[in-house]
């Protein structure tokens, strides 16, 4: 039974969302259904909300720390739903993933240095090398038949040179959860030639049954030795509006490092709100968790047997993770000027473009479907109906 309700349509405009309130700026047009950005259109859980308005029935918000509880939560959520066990003092504080994703850059790297990614991938990665002057290695990801997989001899050739990999685990935006065979075979390669090895795993908690994820630092001691997770409840829980995250770094050395800009840009503070929504999801989040889970298959499933029957011409990866579905538009030949102005002017669906996602994106786009069921079909069938034609 549901306990949670995830059909609500619940009305985001004037929230200063991105996903929302900029969607006319974005796509150059009012009459956008927005499925983008990737956070949620589904209620952040009561049981936050609550955390969050009892905080600020506070009437002071000043200086802030992380207190134990708040390490406790994440420890405790690590262990019980991806079988990690981890250590307070392994865990420091990022207001978001990205800015880790760049700092960890700083810390590890210096301008020159080559760093490896595995495109088509979420963008950011690619800002978070070319930014700091750093040299971009691109492991392109196979598409073979229904999934992407990984170019090992390719990997291991661009290892070679690179001091550093950012892995997206799972992956945005083509949704795979990698295996422990994949990630070992990418673990010994970058053992092999001493590359170290961001993994950003903030999509972790959204492996959809029956995957499971494997935490890339987990695979062995000598993994975790050169390895720096990112993390956050801000996916899963839909709160990424509070800009809390962490960075979990096992190695001392590594760690030292990496505390050493934190500390330099001194951004270590955190908000209030953020370190009690993060409680409260970390401590009572699980049974909503799996029941969003069940509502995000649903959607893909029904978002995929939809567009199958519409649109026969249209390729759909199936997500094993994340709420994006990555779609294959190339049967229509069109640039991706055309495609763009099609797909956001003609279906009116405001989609993520694949090719901001690097080589192997052009012709392709991203679905979010983590809204309600109704609203993601109508993006589904103005899609089928603008491009049967075809
Ligand atoms: C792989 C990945 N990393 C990081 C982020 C965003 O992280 P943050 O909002 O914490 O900076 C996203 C958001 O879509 C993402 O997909």
């Amino acid at each position: 039974m549901m306990k949670y309700n995830f059909d609500q349509i619940i009305n985001r405009s004037n929230t200063a969302s991105i996903k929302h309130d900029l969607k006319e700026m974005i796509f150059g047009t009012p009459e956008i259904l927005p499925l983008w950005v990737a956070d949620m259109d589904f209620e952040t859980p009561d049981f936050v909300r609550k955390a969050v308005v009892d905080r600020a029935l506070h009437p002071i918000y000043g200086y802030t720390f992380r207190d134990n509880a708040y390490f406790e939560s994440i420890i405790h959520w690590m262990q019980r739903r991806h079988r990690w066990q981890i250590e307070k003092d392994w865990i420091l504080f990022s207001p978001g993933v990205v800015p880790a994703l760049n700092m960890a850059v700083m810390a590890f790297t210096e301008p020159g240095d080559a760093i490896l990614v595995q495109p088509p991938v979420y963008f950011p990665f690619f800002s978070a090398v070319n930014d700091h002057n750093r040299v971009l290695l691109q492991n392109e990801l196979v598409c073979k038949g229904s999934r992407y997989e990984i170019d090992f001899d390719d990997f291991e050739q661009k290892a070679q040179q690179a001091k550093l990999f950012i892995l997206c685990s799972p992956h945005n935006p083509l949704g795979r959860s990698w295996t422990r065979d994949e990630l070992q075979k990418m673990a010994d390669i970058c053992l092999r030639h001493q590359v170290l090895v961001l993994s950003d795993e903030i999509h972790n908690d959204l492996v959809l049954p029956p995957f499971k994820h494997q935490v890339f630092a987990d695979l062995s001691p000598e993994v975790a030795g050169i390895t720096i997770t990112m993390h956050a409840p801000s996916k899963t829980f839909n709160l990424a509006g509070l800009a809390t995250s962490s960075v979990i770094i096992s190695n001392e050395i590594l760690r030292k490092k990496m505390k050493a800009v934190l500390s330099r840009v001194h951004i270590e503070m955190g908000n209030v709100f953020g370190i009690e929504a993060t409680k409260a999801a970390f401590n009572e989040g699980d049974e909503w968790l799996d029941q969003l889970l069940v509502y995000l298959k649903n959607n893909i499933s029904a978002v995929a047997d939809l567009l199958h029957h519409e649109l026969p011409s249209l390729r759909v990866f199936i997500p094993e993770a994340t709420y994006m579905i990555w779609m294959d538009f190339n049967f229509t030949q069109l640039s991706d000027e055309a495609l763009h102005e099609m797909v956001f002017k003609k279906a009116g669906v405001g989609l993520n473009k694949g090719s901001d996602f690097g080589p192997g994106g052009s012709g392709m786009m991203r679905m979010n479907v983590a809204s309600p069921l109704e609203t993601v079909m109508l993006g589904a069938q103005q899609l089928a109906q603008t491009f049967k034609t075809f």
